[in-house]
């Protein structure tokens, strides 16, 4: 199988030195690339900025921007089987960049941010791939996550909480909630993020077997 993961944060500049981005440190997104290697699969990885060394056997592409990260995705879709979407994107980016740093002054600093583009939202609904998005929630994760398996149109949506510090962003540990089109969920309880990363590819395989049957 081809596997496209995405993994880690994204950065919007304002400034030469300044940029909008989250506290993705990339660990998940690694994890499942490392799962899917150590399974025989192919895996082409997209990272935005991570201390993680790239995994041996992937074709790592490094993004920066949301907008590098829709090319980037768009252009691996050519040969993928399952997108795994774990890259937490920014919502927004600065509506200008400043070619120059900002000088400091002493009034109030407001800041217009515009909506960046949705690469999930934005994918086909035909389609030769199926498609994994990530939910990271801090309230209601069972709506919100449904709710985006649908508006965004996947095949499969993982929802992690990311309120507190033990589990979900920056942390070693996660516990996940798989939501399925057909209503189906699955959970896996607390572990170390490369357990968890182990048990979504076998889900991931098998999702793709019955997507195989189910054209045949
Ligand atoms: N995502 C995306 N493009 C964006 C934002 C998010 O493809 N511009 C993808 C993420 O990679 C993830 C899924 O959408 O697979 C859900 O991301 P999440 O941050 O949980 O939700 P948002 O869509 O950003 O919505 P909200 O911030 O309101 O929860």
């Amino acid at each position: 199988m081809r596997f496209v993961v995405t993994a880690g944060p994204t950065r919007e500049a304002l400034d030469p030195v300044r940029f909008l981005s989250n506290r993705s440190s990339g660990k998940m997104g690694y994890a499942i690339a490392e799962a899917a290697l150590a399974k025989k699969h192919d895996v082409t990885l997209i990272s935005g900025p991570s201390c993680l060394a790239p995994p041996r056997g992937a074709k790592t592409v490094p993004i920066t921007t949301s907008d590098e990260l829709f090319a980037a995705v768009r252009r691996a879709l050519r040969e993928c089987d399952v997108l795994v979407m774990c890259a937490a994107v920014a919502d927004y980016k600065p509506a200008a960049v400043s070619a120059r740093k900002m000088k400091k002054r002493k009034a109030a600093f407001p800041l217009r941010l515009i909506p960046t583009r949705d690469v999930l939202a934005s994918l086909p609904k035909r389609r030769r791939y199926l498609v994994v998005g990530f939910a990271a929630e801090t309230h209601d994760l069972k709506k919100n996550a449904q709710k985006k398996l649908r508006t965004k149109n996947c095949d499969a949506i993982v929802a992690n909480d990311v309120s507190g510090s033990e589990t979900g962003m920056e942390s070693d540990e996660n516990e996940v909630t798989i939501f399925f089109r057909d209503d189906e969920t699955k959970t896996i309880s607390r572990a170390l993020k490369e357990i968890i990363a182990r048990e979504l590819v076998k889900i991931f395989e098998k999702m793709f077997e019955k997507s195989l049957t189910k054209k045949s």
